[in-house]
């Protein structure tokens, strides 16, 4: 088929970028040698109101010859998977299932795809920024997700009263977020998320933590690796609201709090200043989020509020789940989401060289943003990327080969036939059959063999197969027998 591209301009983040999308499977082109006058073209054609209602610009056709040389390396920030990495994130993401399936969660899943309204909150999250945006071919705005807790918000809403809470669900799924490139920062990601939504209790986020910790000692990281760092949203209101800083800055003074290690302090305070908080208020604020203990958390507020209440709850929580090792508080840890609204907590590696490993927290309001009625809510999202760098530091990463448990080989071509019979009748009885698909020296077949794992190679050669029968050599042992076909288990 002749190939025809489109060229379309289409706004990501505040800029206009141009990105090539293949309209028969709709999917993002590399930028390759597109020459700039097809570029200013499109553009032009866009301003002049060109093409057919409901499409995004006017399209010009570029010629095959345009497209003959691409360059093979997928977008900045995004990955291929070839089989060898693919082995690994199958292992990675089996453990996020198994994990979340031993806590009785149930999967569900969302479109990749949702409207932008989704996803735009006030609060000047750095996640807006980071927005994969544009305008489909109905004139809708819609957003490559960023996360997945808006989706799981909208469907919880969408399903109402049909559902019977408390629902305990999971998902694992590919985020985008046009972010800074660092070690284990990409522009795409899978993130596992675990949710409940229904439990007000802080039991929610203690058996939440609980199988995040379940999940890391299954990949062998230990407490000596990592940590949670966990505080409550609460500390922060309790001080504004003595502060008289609004309920509705609350948000916005969380997400400045967030960049505190990344930008200069006085950046923070001059923004905190913008909210109208008084220097001597926004001092104070500084220094509460220095503490680092539980008890001086309790001099200064008192012991009276619910966020010093649900604090302690949860690290008694956590020595009835045996991992009081793993966390600690630390009155910083506010995150980079409006939503929150209690605890919220973060997996660090205690060597300090990695970003945040997960990251989740209560979010009781979120629902009632969209127009829901509000429901208790507390998640986490733990993505894929930096814990494969911690793994790697740690010399932990599995060795994972293709495995395959027999290699079906005709020793003669006219046998190709019988071959497939062979195979078809392991493949019934559940065994995995890698069928040699050419007439191939044995040598070769041998090769193979060693290089995909079998565990047998079965021959299937004249005499034997006038017989009924095949020939067998385990791999491992060089034991070699003849079995009836009928036989073959
Ligand atoms: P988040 O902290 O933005 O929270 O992301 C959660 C985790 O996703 C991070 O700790 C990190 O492991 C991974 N992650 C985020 N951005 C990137 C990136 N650009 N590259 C690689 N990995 C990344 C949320 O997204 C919340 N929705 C989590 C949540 C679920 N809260 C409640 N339920």
């Amino acid at each position: 088929m002749r190939a025809i591209h489109r060229i379309v301009t289409t706004r990501l983040c505040s800029s206009f970028r141009p990105i090539l999308v293949d309209f028969v499977s709709c999917s993002p082109l590399r930028q390759c040698s597109i020459p700039r006058r097809r570029l200013i073209c499109a553009a032009a054609a866009k301003a002049n109101g060109g093409g057919r209602s409901g499409s995004i610009v006017a399209p010009p056709l570029v010629s095959e010859e345009d497209f003959q040389k691409i360059d093979v390396n997928p977008p900045k920030g995004t990955r291929d998977f070839p089989p060898e990495d693919m082995r690994l994130r199958n292992w990675l993401f089996n453990h996020f299932k198994e994990v979340s399936r031993l806590f009785g969660y149930e999967e569900v899943d969302f479109p990749v795809l949702e409207t932008e309204a989704l996803f735009i909150r006030k609060a000047g999250e750095e996640i807006r920024d980071q927005l994969y945006c544009f305008e489909d071919r109905g004139n809708r705005r819609v957003a490559l997700r960023p996360e997945l807790t808006p989706s799981l918000a909208r469907l919880v809403i969408q399903k109402g009263k049909s559902v019977s809470l408390p629902l305990k669900w999971f998902a694992v799924g590919q985020c985008w977020r046009y972010e800074r490139m660092t070690r284990g920062r990409r522009r795409e990601h899978y993130q596992w998320n675990m949710d409940i939504i229904g439990v007000p209790e802080v039991t929610a986020e203690a058996e939440l933590i609980s199988s995040i910790v379940t999940f890391f000692k299954r990949i062998g990281i230990t407490a000596a690796d990592v940590g949670f760092k966990v505080s409550s949203r609460k500390v922060l209101q309790e001080l504004l609201t003595k502060y008289g800083v609004p309920e509705g800055l609350f948000g916005r003074v969380c997400i400045i709090i967030d960049k505190i290690e990344k930008i200069p302090i006085d950046e923070i305070k001059k923004e905190l200043g913008f909210t109208g908080m008084s220097e001597d208020a926004i001092e104070q604020l500084l220094q509460v989020l220095s503490v680092k203990s539980l008890d001086d958390l309790e001099d200064i507020l008192g012991g009276a509020g619910e966020a010093i209440a649900d604090l302690k709850q949860l690290f008694s929580l956590a020595e009835k789940f045996g991992y009081s090792e793993w966390i600690q508080f630390d009155a910083s840890v506010v995150r980079g989401l409006a939503y929150y609204t209690g605890i919220v907590f973060e997996g660090f590696d205690r060597k300090g060289k990695l970003r945040a490993i997960c990251g989740g927290g209560r979010y009781d309001r979120l629902l009632s943003t969209y127009g829901g009625d509000d429901i208790p809510a507390c998640g986490f999202g733990f993505g894929d990327a930096v814990i494969v760098e911690l793994l790697k530091e740690k010399d932990l990463l599995p060795e994972l080969g293709q495995e395959v448990e027999n290699i079906v080989c005709a020793l003669d071509k006219d046998l190709q036939g019988a071959a497939a019979t062979v195979a078809t009748t392991l493949r019934d009885k559940g065994q995995t059959v890698d069928l040699v698909l050419e007439s191939k020296p044995l040598k070769w077949v041998f090769k193979r063999a060693a290089r995909v794992n079998a565990r047998r190679l079965v021959l299937v050669g004249k005499t034997e197969w006038e017989d009924g029968s095949v020939s067998v050599k385990v791999l491992s042992s060089g034991e070699q027998f003849q079995v009836k076909l009928n036989d073959l288990e």
